[in-house]
């Protein structure tokens, strides 16, 4: 990616921030099995210095700064000035002192080597600058044998949450096909290529492993579709292509393909995610 393509990312990001501020409850909801993934798999506990990488509205620096309790520290960190001032006045909301800000990017921590225990990235990585560079930069930062972890979106095939809307609105408009290393959520869905990425970037033990769990919440079909049309940058952009006589019938296409997921006032989706996990080398 080069560093035009950079800011237009940074830019979709400053544009989400009040949607991701709007919905914080329910995505910390929706996605709590990653946070409770990427803590087991970087073995995160009490006393803990966690640095989070691209943090956007808060999570999971929000849940570790309890976990890792008074004795532990979270650094929040994230490129784009809406989602730092979001996931900061929240913290403050909760009265949570043990958790620290700054607004930067993955390629160029501003921090000490070794500063850290562990560095965990919940769903951030797919947007990366360079990736290599911010996997070393996140090696660089913590701890001989520190882990950094990171969680990544599965195939699109296999995260309806995301493809019953894409799917039918591409039915009806033609996008041009992506480069597979754009920035966007499934950057890394195939198996072994944030893996290759960790090797290349000297962890020690890189590990993948498949995270399938449902993303549920006590929400309408209605709400969701809200909320999804609002959240995502890549959507925004697809609705305003359509002409207003499509969206009812793309809706109701939706709504159909949809429905088996909205069970007595309640949405459950099967989703699949990729945890992504290697180890600062002991030298
Ligand atoms: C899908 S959101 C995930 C936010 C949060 N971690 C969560 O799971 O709710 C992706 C985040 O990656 C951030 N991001 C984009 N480019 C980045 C970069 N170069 N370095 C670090 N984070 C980046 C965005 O600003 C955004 O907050």
């Amino acid at each position: 990616m080069n560093p035009e393509e950079q800011s237009k990312v940074l830019e979709a990001w400053q544009a989400s921030a009040r949607y991701w501020d709007k919905y914080r409850v329910l995505i910390a909801q929706m996605f709590a099995p990653l946070t409770s993934g990427l803590v087991e798999e970087a073995q995160i506990g009490i006393g803990q210095k966690v640095l989070d990488i691209g943090g956007g509205s808060g999570e999971p620096s929000l849940t570790i700064s309890c976990i890792v309790g008074p004795t532990g520290s979270v650094m929040y960190t994230d490129p784009v000035a809406g989602m730092v001032e979001t996931a900061q006045a929240e913290a403050g909301r909760r009265g949570l002192i043990n958790i620290h800000f700054r607004q930067c990017s993955a390629d160029d921590l501003p921090f000490e080597d070794r500063a850290f225990d562990v560095a965990v990235s919940r769903l951030s990585a797919m947007f990366f600058l360079d990736p290599v560079t911010a996997v070393r930069e996140a090696l660089r930062v913590i701890v001989e044998g520190g882990y950094v972890a990171f969680v990544v979106w599965g195939p699109t095939e296999a995260n309806p949450f995301f493809s019953t809307i894409t799917d039918v609105i591409d039915r009806f408009v033609e996008f041009p096909k992506q480069d597979p290393d754009a920035p966007d959520a499934f950057r890394f869905a195939v198996p072994g290529k944030l893996a290759g990425i960790l090797v290349k970037a000297d962890a020690e033990n890189a590990i993948e492993r498949q995270l399938n769990f449902q993303i549920e919440a006590a929400i309408s079909f209605e709400q969701f579709w809200q909320l999804r049309t609002e959240m995502s940058e890549t959507l925004r952009e697809k609705m305003a292509r359509l002409t207003p006589a499509q969206l009812p019938t793309i809706k109701q296409a939706v709504a159909d393909a949809a429905r088996r997921y909205f069970v007595s006032g309640k949405m459950s989706f099967p989703a699949e995610a990729l945890i992504v996990s290697g180890r600062n080398p002991t030298i």
